[in-house]
């Protein structure tokens, strides 16, 4: 029996990773912490909120002392940090809450990790740490050892808590891996990031805003992939190693808008291009072949069988959808999207 802490699992990918564990695993037991910001919804973790292996704390990961009174009595093998400030757009309008919440939140995780000693500390990181690459290489892929060089406040403190894991692991010696994903979809994924954003406005018939040209590239990946690599590489991925996570699903905003409009049957008129991102990220393209080579992993789903299910997904659970989009979300994509 193993007991894990995994934080931000109100949250899109931690959610879905509580679903994913609690179910493959019943044998172990999960604590799930969450702050239950903007972004985490316990309405998400309803399916297995009565599970006998799993029990939600209401926390926050910069509280030291609520963190450090949760490790003494739980005594953790292992902890995932999913917690985080999520949203470049946000980053932009207010980077301060993102240096908090992404960088100080790891470091006590980290302080607690040490005093009360786990079996490994797992810092769910991102593409973005790696910054941008040109729209006409497409033979250029992250990989692990590409330098990091970031562009929003948001990549920056997810590289900043990255290098201070790093830190961690050779000075003190904490047992620690860190996985780098690109861009995921899926259940559950809160209506301010593109994919989930465009199907709601879709279905209301209300303009898609799209940044720029809609050229930009991501590299898609279904979130539930990314919860396989995760519980490899926390189960059996070398201490201290870095791992990239991708399928190999590059896509433009333009193409993923397209997509989403044809299922639902909608029309290609509802686009409309408005002012870009400041310093908007070109392309990202992961590397996976460290993860596929030393731990086997290998995705299920392509870009195309993953969308259509996420869009029915969407279609299926609108009470969800209209429970989550309220208050601060309203305020947010009211003044943001007012001034593009
Ligand atoms: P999300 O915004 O949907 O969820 C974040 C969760 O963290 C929320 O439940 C929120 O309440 C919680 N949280 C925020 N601040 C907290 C704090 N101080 N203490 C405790 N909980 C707090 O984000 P997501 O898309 O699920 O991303 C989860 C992680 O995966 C993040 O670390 C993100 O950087 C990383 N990531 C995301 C993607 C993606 O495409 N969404 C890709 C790669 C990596
Ligand atoms: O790559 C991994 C990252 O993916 C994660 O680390 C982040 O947490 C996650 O938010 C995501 O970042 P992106 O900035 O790539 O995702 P977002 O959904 O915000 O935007 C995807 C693309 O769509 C990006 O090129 C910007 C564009 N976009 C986004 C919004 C919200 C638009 O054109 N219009 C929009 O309104």
């Amino acid at each position: 029996m193993s007991k894990f802490l995994i934080t931000g699992g109100a949250g899109f990918i931690g959610g879905n990773f509580c679903h994913y564990m609690v179910s493959k695993y019943p044998q172990d037991e999960f604590v799930c912490l969450d702050a239950l910001t903007y972004a985490g919804n316990l309405e998400t973790l309803e399916p297995i909120m009565n599970a006998g292996n799993f029990r939600f704390v209401h926390e926050n990961i910069c509280h030291r002392e609520g963190i450090f009174k949760l490790f003494a009595e739980e005594h953790f093998d292992y902890v995932i940090n999913f917690a985080a400030e999520s949203h470049v757009d946000r980053s932009i309008e207010n980077p301060e809450i993102f240096l908090k919440t992404n960088i100080l939140g790891p470091q006590v995780l980290m302080d607690a990790c040490l005093k009360y000693p786990v079996k490994r500390f797992h810092q769910v990181s991102t593409d973005e740490v790696y910054g941008d690459l040109p729209l006409d290489r497409p033979d250029l892929l992250f990989t692990e050892q590409t330098p990091l060089h970031t562009s929003s406040p948001y990549s920056a403190s997810k590289a900043a808590a990255d290098l201070l894991v790093m830190a961690y692991h050779r000075t003190f010696g904490l047992p620690c891996t860190i996985s780098r994903c690109s861009n995921n979809y899926g259940p559950y994924q809160f209506p301010e990031k593109l994919i989930p954003m465009i199907i709601k406005k879709a279905l209301a018939d209300e303009p898609l805003p799209i940044y720029g040209k809609g050229i930009n590239v991501r590299d898609w990946l279904h979130v539930y992939d990314h919860c396989t690599a995760i519980d490899l590489i926390v189960r059996q991925g070398a201490d201290g190693e870095i791992y990239n996570i991708g399928g190999h699903n590059e896509k433009t905003n333009l193409e993923v808008v397209q997509t989403i409009l044809n299922y639902l049957s909608k029309p290609q008129s509802l686009i409309t291009f408005v002012k870009d991102r400041a310093g908007h990220d070109l392309r990202y393209a992961m590397d996976p072949s460290k993860l596929e080579k030393e731990l086997g992993w290998r995705p299920k789903y392509t870009f195309e069988t993953g969308i259509g299910r996420t869009i029915d997904w969407n279609l299926n659970h609108r009470d969800w959808l209209e429970h989550v989009a309220s208050g601060e979300y309203l305020r947010f994509m009211k003044e943001y999207y007012s001034s593009k």
